[in-house]
């Protein structure tokens, strides 16, 4: 059964989808770990819901980012995952870190990438008149949200949306590409091989798309 550690700051709501999808036997998986950055992470709660097991690493004042990713490295590589799925993780990891767990280190990023790497994707997309937006899930590689992309999921961007409206549309569909992807790696058909995406065997010329 495949192992998965989730990394979150906020909310987890995205860890939530998975966790839904483990529980209603979609995903046979097993999240082995939550591990946060902030103490006050409202994704903790969740663990202990779960009772899943829960590792608070908060940054140190002067620390390095080096020095940071280290710790968590160290965390990590005790617990063994055979998938860390960052959820809203909003630190920028080093590329020592990134490295380490090339091609079973993955991301969620509100924005159809290669567009809107980045903060503020959805306020951006509404000011860049955009009339489609979403999000991505991605490899993650040293290049900030710029990994492979395995799935994007779309939403269109009406005259009445605001900020508020266009993050629950694209909420909605994180909670069902996060799962999808998460699910792909359980049942064995994805993998990345020389920063290219095989599916079923097959080199995934474009991302899947939702
Ligand atoms: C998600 O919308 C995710 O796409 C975004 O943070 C949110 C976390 O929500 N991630 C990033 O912006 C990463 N660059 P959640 O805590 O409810 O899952």
């Amino acid at each position: 059964m495949l192992k998965i550690a989730v990394l979150i700051s906020g909310v987890g709501s995205n860890l939530q989808a998975i966790l839904d999808a483990i529980n209603a036997k979609n995903i046979d998986a097993q999240v082995i770990a939550i591990i946060s950055n902030r103490t006050k992470a409202k994704g903790l709660d969740r663990a202990r819901e779960h009772k899943i097991p829960a590792y608070v690493i908060p940054s140190r004042k002067n620390q390095s980012r080096q020095e940071y990713d280290q710790g968590l490295s160290e965390v990590i590589n005790r617990l063994n995952p055979d998938l860390i799925v960052l959820a809203g993780f909003m630190r920028i990891l080093t590329e020592e870190f990134v490295n380490q767990f090339t091609g079973k280190l993955i991301n969620i990023h509100p924005s159809l990438l290669p567009k809107y790497k980045g903060l503020d994707t959805h306020q951006r997309a509404i000011d860049a008149g955009d009339t489609e937006h979403g999000c991505s899930v991605h490899f993650v590689t040293p290049e900030l949200d710029g990994g492979p992309i395995i799935a994007q999921a779309l939403v269109s961007i009406e005259k009445n949306d605001d900020i508020q409206s266009l993050s629950a549309k694209v909420q909605a569909q994180e909670h069902k590409l996060y799962p999808l992807v998460v699910e792909w790696f359980a049942n064995k058909q994805l993998e990345l091989l020389e920063d290219k995406i095989f599916f079923n065997n097959e080199l995934l010329s474009k991302p899947h798309c939702i």
